[in-house]
């Protein structure tokens, strides 16, 4: 046997296949590159917009950070003081949050359209399986920030949503069963939510997920400009355009008119009017956990049929869900283009219908009307 046919050997190549060392130059990774030109390009630039919102993340929430007091008698007190009494502080703040829909909405856009394009087959497997991992990491973005203002929903939907993550040991067999149990309470850190969750989502908020992000992330944009873009649709591209500067320019022009969009929006349209909870309702624990809890709406594609469904069917159906995105490049290699569109436009219909009518759909099961 040769040294090319251990599984060593083979790793090897499969890693050399994906990363091949001759092409970590400037000419090979940007100069030469071409972008496909046809009627689905528009979608090549969805991955530049949700990395803008990223960079948006990553500069308001550093300036929220000059005021942010990670503990419970203070948390509340100074998203107030910084909403209410710093220059500038609200529009920071509804930045942050109408950046992070926004970031999360063009993910899960940028997620269906390569994969209806069959951009995760191979040579792109590495762009697709770090993609997965950026999807997990934004949706703990998402669920961490959400307690740190310290305010009633927040702090009682966290509670609500570790009670989740302890429920499925009862699913599991054997030792397995406490596993979760200990999970909440890593996360959690004492036996009700309190400081050292607090500590615990700051830390995991504003070091941990960032340090990952721009770790996957670099991978995902090496392995992105190693191989350049795909193909997209069946029938090759008959023209192609240069990636630098025409590509670049054309990114660039577009982050300049979202941000004027999203600027315009923070400063005109608070945030939290959105919502049916007042915000600033410091979190009380002695006080009883309001009526209508709900997270954000991000989170109803899976809420909602928490809601009117056993507990044990939406997990499992969300875990499959999770292993067939992972496992795409291996699942869907030979599957024709079309096909894939069809799915990604099932799956968008279900998460737009459950997002914007879960209430609803709601409603009539548990109410009857
Ligand atoms: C923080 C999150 C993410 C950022 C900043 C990001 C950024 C980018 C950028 C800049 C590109 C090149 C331009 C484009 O094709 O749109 C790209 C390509 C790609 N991304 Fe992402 N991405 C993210 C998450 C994801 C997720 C969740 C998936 C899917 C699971 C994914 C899968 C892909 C694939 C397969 C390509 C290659 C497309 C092609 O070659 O046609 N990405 N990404």
């Amino acid at each position: 046997m040769s040294p090319e046919d251990t599984s060593i050997g083979r790793a090897v190549r499969f890693l050399s296949d994906r990363f091949p060392v001759d092409k970590l130059s400037f000419a090979a990774l940007v100069g030469k590159k071409e972008v496909p030109v046809h009627k689905m390009s528009w979608a090549y630039y969805l991955g530049g917009l949700v990395l803008f919102f990223f960079g948006i993340q990553l500069t308001t929430g550093l300036l929220l950070l000059f005021y942010y007091q990670p503990s419970v008698s203070d948390a509340h007190a100074s998203v107030d003081y910084l909403t209410h009494d710093v220059a500038g502080g609200a529009l920071i703040r509804n930045l942050h949050a109408w950046s992070c829909s926004a970031m999360i909405l063009t993910l899960l856009v940028h997620l269906l359209t390569t994969f209806a394009m069959k951009g995760f087959a191979k040579p792109r497997e590495v762009t697709w399986l770090s993609g997965v991992a950026l999807l997990i990491i934004t949706f703990a973005f998402g669920f961490t920030g959400y307690l740190l203002p310290w305010h009633q929903i927040a702090v009682n939907a966290t509670k609500i949503g570790l009670q989740s993550i302890e429920q499925v040991g009862q699913y599991l067999p054997g030792a397995l069963a406490t596993l979760p149990t200990r999970l909440r309470e890593a996360i959690q850190g004492e036996p009700s939510v309190g400081q050292a969750t607090l500590s615990r989502f700051f830390a995991i908020h504003v070091v941990v997920l960032p340090l990952f992000t721009m770790a996957v992330l670099g991978l995902h944009l090496l392995s992105v400009q190693i191989h350049g873009m795909s193909q997209g649709v069946d029938r090759p591209a008959d023209k192609t355009e240069r990636f630098f500067p025409f590509f670049v320019l054309k990114d660039l022009s577009l982050w300049g008119v979202v941000f004027f969009i999203l600027a315009t929006i923070a400063l005109c349209v608070p945030f939290e009017s959105f919502f049916s909870f007042p915000l600033f309702e410091p979190y009380d624990p002695l006080g009883s956990t309001p009526d209508g809890i709900k997270p954000e709406w991000y989170f109803y594609f899976v809420y909602y049929p928490l809601e009117m469904l056993p507990f044990w069917l939406v997990n499992l159906v969300m875990a499959g869900a999770v292993f067939v995105l992972a496992a795409a490049p291996r699942i869907f290699r030979g599957t024709g283009r079309q096909t894939l569109r069809t799915l990604a436009a099932g799956a968008a219909a279900y998460l737009i219908v459950m997002t914007l009518f879960g209430h609803r759909i709601y409603a009539m099961v548990k109410g009857g009307h």
